[in-house]
């Protein structure tokens, strides 16, 4: 047994001094000292209040193998769940690979991960998700969780793996986390169109719905124009314009609708713009199972820095303004933003040295969350409470990892 004693802790409901009693590798007990000096015992270690002070002395007379280690007031909160990372293997591991950058990820306090479907092969059936579970399980990476992606031919597929699990492969339902629907196609060109197979994965509400949010003609349009003016040489710039907020809007418009409709237990991902923190705002009354996930590259950076940093700050949706930026954190702030996924994105530094229609799109970051929520926690005053529960504590409700204490 462990008394990480001395510490302060941030959790989803409530920030303060305390400790923690670990047993074996399961947390027994967290005790916060209240404000009476008083500090509530695990229910293993007798449940009742003793004075804080006394908590350390207390559990090694009771427990004999006690080891106390003075944490000495620095933050301890629950291990990082980032359930939006790209990590490139099978078929693009000359970018990256599991295990990588599952070690990055553990680097950075993310101890569990969820990684997009858009591999090759993309991980679109219950063969290609074997495969990678396998890959994983090699590397002993057993943090590593999948989203299996959607297309428009293979939802009956996906419907018949979750109710009756696939015969072949032994893969269910619980072999896989959520469902990754790329209204607007990026890397991996995994774009679902198809009207009916949209509304068949709204409906099937047994797994979150995870959704990439662009409008697909809108970004042709632009993109056709920007390259009558600019031909080959779009200046990164124009990434912005390009892959505009109204595509944002329009597609994000279109999810909240469906998922408003059929009650989805609706994931927004990388939401980037102030007026889809309001859409957010007004879709949850109708319906509280939709979630708004949004990555620090939106919180962090705006369009002031694509002169800077050009094809490395390019990804998709694009960064958009400072006030957008500005929404999001007070979105942050006010917990309309449920969770931080980083939307990790490795490529390679010769691909992204490319001009802006081969450059990739995507910034390597999932080791990079955790300072960066910190930081703009600092600067708007933003409780810990509310960094635990986007950092780690949704994300684990929304997947069902919650385990009793
Ligand atoms: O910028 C992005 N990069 N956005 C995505 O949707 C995909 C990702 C990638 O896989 O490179
Ligand atoms: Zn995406
Ligand atoms: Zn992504």
């Amino acid at each position: 047994m462990i008394l990480l004693h001395n510490a302060y802790l941030a959790t989803g409901e409530r920030e303060g001094d305390g400790a923690i009693l670990i047993d074996g590798d399961k947390i027994a007990g967290v005790c916060f000292k209240e404000k009476d000096g008083s500090s509530k015992l695990p229910s293993s270690a007798g449940g009742m209040s003793i004075p804080y002070e006394m908590l350390s002395d207390y559990l090694s007379r009771k427990f004999d193998n006690l080891q106390v280690i003075d944490i000495q007031g620095k933050c301890i909160m629950a291990g990082g769940i980032d359930a939006h990372v790209h990590f490139r293997e099978p078929g693009l591991i000359q970018k990256a690979d599991i295990g990588t950058e599952s070690r990055a990820a553990l680097a950075g306090g993310v101890t569990t991960v969820m990684d997009m479907p858009n591999t090759n092969p993309p991980t679109i059936s219950a063969a290609a998700l074997k495969e990678k579970i396998g890959i994983a399980a090699e590397k002993g990476a057993n943090h590593v969780m999948f989203h299996l992606g959607v297309t428009n031919r293979n939802v009956a597929d996906i419907q018949r793996i979750i109710n009756y699990g696939d015969e072949q492969t032994g893969i269910s339902a619980k072999d896989f986390a959520g469902l990754k629907v790329f209204m607007g196609s990026s890397t991996g060109n995994m774009l679902v169109d198809s009207g009916d197979a949209l509304e068949e994965v709204f409906a099937m509400n047994q797994k979150p719905v995870l959704v990439h949010c662009e409008d697909e003609q809108t970004i042709k349009e632009n993109l056709a124009k920007a390259k009558e003016k600019y031909g080959e040489d779009i200046p990164f710039e124009e990434h912005e314009n390009i892959r505009s907020r109204r595509a944002c809007i329009k597609s994000t418009i279109k999810a909240l609708e469906m998922a408003m409709r059929h009650n989805t237990r609706l994931t927004l991902c990388h939401i980037s713009t102030k007026e889809e923190v309001e859409m957010v705002r007004a879709a949850k009354i109708s319906n509280p199972d939709i979630t708004a996930e949004t990555s620090c590259n939106y919180l962090w950076f705006s369009d002031e820095d694509y002169p800077r940093l050009g094809s490395k700050l390019k990804c998709n949706p694009s960064v958009k303004g400072a006030s957008d930026r500005q929404a999001l954190r007070e979105a942050l702030s006010q917990g309309l933003i449920d969770t931080i996924g980083s939307d990790h994105a490795p490529h390679l530094e010769s691909e992204k040295s490319g001009n802006y229609c081969k450059a990739p799109s995507g910034l390597p970051s999932v080791q990079f969350t955790l300072p960066v929520l910190l930081t703009v926690a600092d600067q708007e005053e933003i409780p810990l409470t509310r960094i635990a529960s986007v950092f780690s504590e949704k994300a684990a409700d929304i997947y069902g990892l919650k385990e009793a204490v």
